[in-house]
């Protein structure tokens, strides 16, 4: 780290973020920020958390909320007038106790470990057909675009698979998730979310003809089991509450596991003996996975609101301050794994952040788990030359990050 980035005030070093270099490479301002301390107060009302054991503590503090309606009114007055704010907000990512607790109740149960096990033959299947067609597509030394080819692919055929919708409709998909997803940023950038509400419009009415067939016709798919226990158990969902957790488990679903894919693959040509191993040996995909998160966390970030004057690990965080949770940075922290920087897919004790903590631990992480340590063993034996074909682009965002583009030849 340069001299001059190590001596940036905290404040500097996160607004350095939305700089060109800070989106190069967050990590170097991270670390900037982690030289004033694990919890660090940027501005009044404003603290970041750049620790291990920081950011995995706020996210257990039960006093620590998530922004819902009740903190956007303070923030942001007119958010209602925004169809993505609203609707996201109906779901439990922005929801706090006790509405929380009986949404998450309804979807755990509906999302059980089972649902998960009985994918894998299917996720298999996916991946061969998707890598079939990037064989087709590179046979004659066409640079193919991994991530609109499979990295997208995959996950979205798999959520889509769950949910029960049908192959056709998952197309327009991307589009309309990638517009949707910057509502997933930060109440902050309500400047650009009018893409955002068209999406989620589009995206709400189908799933609310959805939730409507599923009502009428049940079948055995993930919409159809959320309907009937939000019916029927005495925790009813609100119309609103199931749309808006659907667009939710969609966009969740595959923004985020796209890009563990990318950043599996990217990791693989820049380690060719840790791809040469996931190669020949796929039990090594689980810690070649965690290390892959822990190292290039998809979602970079979350925030949480103080309830009340509280401590947090020795630091006093006063009423109403927001927190911001680096995940990323807390998975570089020193304290907690000696060499942060480097990429051990062996590491002992690996226990990333990239899912979260507590009350909001990802429902999906066992799923994005499965694909990823599926997939990736399998792209590699399937082309076993598989090389960059040209410069890798990246998305203009904070908190999820990833490639935009990633051209490699097949060979
Ligand atoms: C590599 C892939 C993924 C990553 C890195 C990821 C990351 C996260 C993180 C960090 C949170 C917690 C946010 C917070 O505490 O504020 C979260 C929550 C959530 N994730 Fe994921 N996720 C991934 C995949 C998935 C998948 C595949 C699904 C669904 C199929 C999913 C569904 C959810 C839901 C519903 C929540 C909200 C849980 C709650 O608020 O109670 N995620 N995810």
């Amino acid at each position: 780290m340069t001299e001059y980035v190590m001596s940036m005030r905290p404040r500097e070093a996160l607004a350095a973020l939305v700089s060109p270099e800070g989106r190069r490479d967050p990590y170097v301002f991270y670390d900037a920020i982690r030289e004033h301390g694990n919890l660090v107060r940027i501005k009044p009302g404003l603290m970041a958390a750049v620790g291990y054991d920081e950011c995995s503590r706020a996210l257990r503090e039960p006093r620590l909320l998530v922004q819902d309606a009740k903190s956007h009114d303070l923030l942001y007055p007119d958010w209602r007038s925004h169809s993505s704010l609203r609707r996201f907000t109906d779901s439990v990512l922005y929801s706090n106790p006790p509405d929380h607790s009986r949404m998450r109740r309804v979807m755990s149960r509906a999302f059980t470990p089972r649902r998960v096990a009985e994918l894998e033959p299917a996720i298999v299947r996916m991946a061969d057909r998707l890598l079939d067609r990037m064989a087709d597509l590179g046979s004659d030394g066409t640079p193919v675009e991994f991530m609109a080819e499979f990295a997208y692919r995959l996950p979205v055929a798999v959520i889509g698979e769950m949910l029960g919708v049908a192959d056709d409709d998952r197309i327009w998909f991307r589009a309309a998730v990638e517009d949707v997803t910057v509502a997933l940023e930060g109440i902050s950038r309500v400047s650009r979310l009018d893409a955002a509400n068209r999406a989620m419009d589009e995206l709400a009415s189908y799933f609310a003809e959805l939730v409507d067939q599923r009502r009428r016709h049940p079948a055995d798919d993930l919409v159809s089991a959320l309907v009937t226990s939000a019916d029927t158990d005495g925790e009813r969902f609100s119309h609103d509450e199931l749309v808006g957790n659907l667009v939710l488990l969609l966009a969740a679903g595959f923004d985020t596991t796209t890009h563990l894919l990318g950043q599996g693959l990217q990791l693989a040509f820049e380690n060719p003996d840790q791809a040469a191993g996931l190669r020949t040996q796929p039990a090594l995909a689980s810690g070649y996975v965690e290390e892959t998160l822990r190292f290039a966390a998809p979602v970079h970030a979350t925030s949480r609101f103080a309830e009340s004057d509280m401590d947090v690990l020795g630091t006093f965080v006063p009423e109403g301050t927001k927190v911001l949770v680096l995940l990323a940075a807390g998975n570089r922290d020193p304290l907690r794994y000696p060499s942060p920087h480097r990429f051990v897919p062996d590491r002992p004790d690996n226990q990333p952040l990239s899912f979260g903590a507590g009350a909001h631990f990802c429902l999906g992480a066992p799923l994005a788990r499965v694909e990823a340590r599926i997939a990736l063993p399998m792209l590699l034996r399937r082309f076993p030359r598989l090389a960059p074909a040209g410069p890798a682009t990246y998305r203009d965002r904070l908190v999820v990050p990833g490639h935009e583009r990633l051209p490699v030849a097949v060979g």
